[in-house]
């Protein structure tokens, strides 16, 4: 009878496998090539990143993370390669797309609640009347516990309430792609965690597809479905592509951190992050502490 069971379990997984529909690639990036003036910062970068794909990159300070995340956003346009996003060019069209810049972008002289209901005009025109949109605003504010900040202006925010405004803000916005440049870099441990599986959340039931810079090997590890390393080449980025060897993830924080597969996964992405920091490391250019000049 068991036996059975098991027998019936496994043809509805082939089965279940075989219906589901292919797995579409939401954005599509070719041979990019970018420079700020003559210094070369991205150079021939390719990357997929399919539908409901929960991207992590990773890498040195002044790779070129978010400079790449600009290109994805449409604010900055290769010099060379193409990216589409949905099949079209950002060449033709600019992208739909919420965004968390490492600076937060917020307008100084709006609300906490006014930024968000002036992006969200910005997106629909006048579709929505404003006390619809003040209202969605004030609800993606409650979400990232920030009810008490809606009036607020940013200069009366802490860093980590400006940047759980621009969170709110591009969670408001309600596109399929969120580009998220280590938006929980400001954030007390407590906050951070509770945004983490608000973004593991969304990403499992809204499926949207998300772009997340961090620095931290943890968080990449647990929110990625995979993580691509950016480091520092002698022509600009290159980038190593590592695949989280997790089905899904288990909600259970503590039982996946304590895990020998986690543990395994987090020795094998130190071992590539530090591998892309000593050869950033010029040897000859170190100095030695003597004393001189303090
Ligand atoms: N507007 C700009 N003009 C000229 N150079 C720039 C500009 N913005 C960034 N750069 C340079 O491009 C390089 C990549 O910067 P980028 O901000 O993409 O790095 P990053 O990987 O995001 O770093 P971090 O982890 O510190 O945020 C750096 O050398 C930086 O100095
Ligand atoms: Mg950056």
């Amino acid at each position: 009878m068991v036996l059975l069971e098991r027998v019936e379990e496994h043809d509805n997984n082939d089965l279940e496998e075989a219906i589901r529909p292919p797995i579409k690639n939401k954005i599509e990036a070719k041979n990019i090539q970018f420079g700020y003036q003559d210094v070369r910062i991205l150079n021939d970068i390719s990357m997929d990143v399919q539908e409901g794909e929960f991207l992590v990159l990773m890498g040195p300070s002044g790779c070129g993370k978010s400079t790449f995340l600009r290109l994805l956003a449409g604010l900055e346009q290769p010099n060379a390669g193409d990216i589409t996003i949905d099949d079209v060019s950002l060449q033709t069209q600019a992208p739909d797309c919420g965004v968390v810049f490492q600076d937060y972008s917020l307008f100084p002289w709006l609300t906490a609640r006014n930024n968000i209901v002036l992006a969200l005009k910005q997106k629909l025109g006048k579709a929505k009347k404003k006390q619809a949109l003040q209202q969605l605003a004030e609800d993606y504010l409650k979400l990232v516990n920030l009810g008490h900040a809606i009036t607020k202006y940013p200069g009366q925010m802490s860093g980590g309430m400006k940047q759980r405004a621009a969170i709110a803000r591009a969670l408001a916005y309600g596109s399929d792609l969120l580009l998220m440049d280590e938006p929980f870099g400001a954030l007390d441990p407590i906050t951070r965690i509770q945004l983490q599986d608000l973004m593991l959340q969304i990403s499992r039931e809204q499926k949207r597809t998300i772009v997340f810079v961090t620095h931290d090997a943890d968080e990449a590890i647990y929110l990625a479905d995979r993580i691509i390393m950016f480091g520092l080449g002698k022509e600009g980025a290159v980038t190593t592509s590592l695949e989280v060897p997790f089905k899904r993830k288990t909600t259970n924080r503590k039982k996946l951190l304590e895990s020998e597969e986690f543990l395994t996964f987090r020795d094998k992405v130190y071992e590539v992050m530090n591998k892309e920091i000593l050869n950033q490391i010029d040897e000859t250019s170190l100095v030695t502490a003597d004393g001189a000049g303090i």
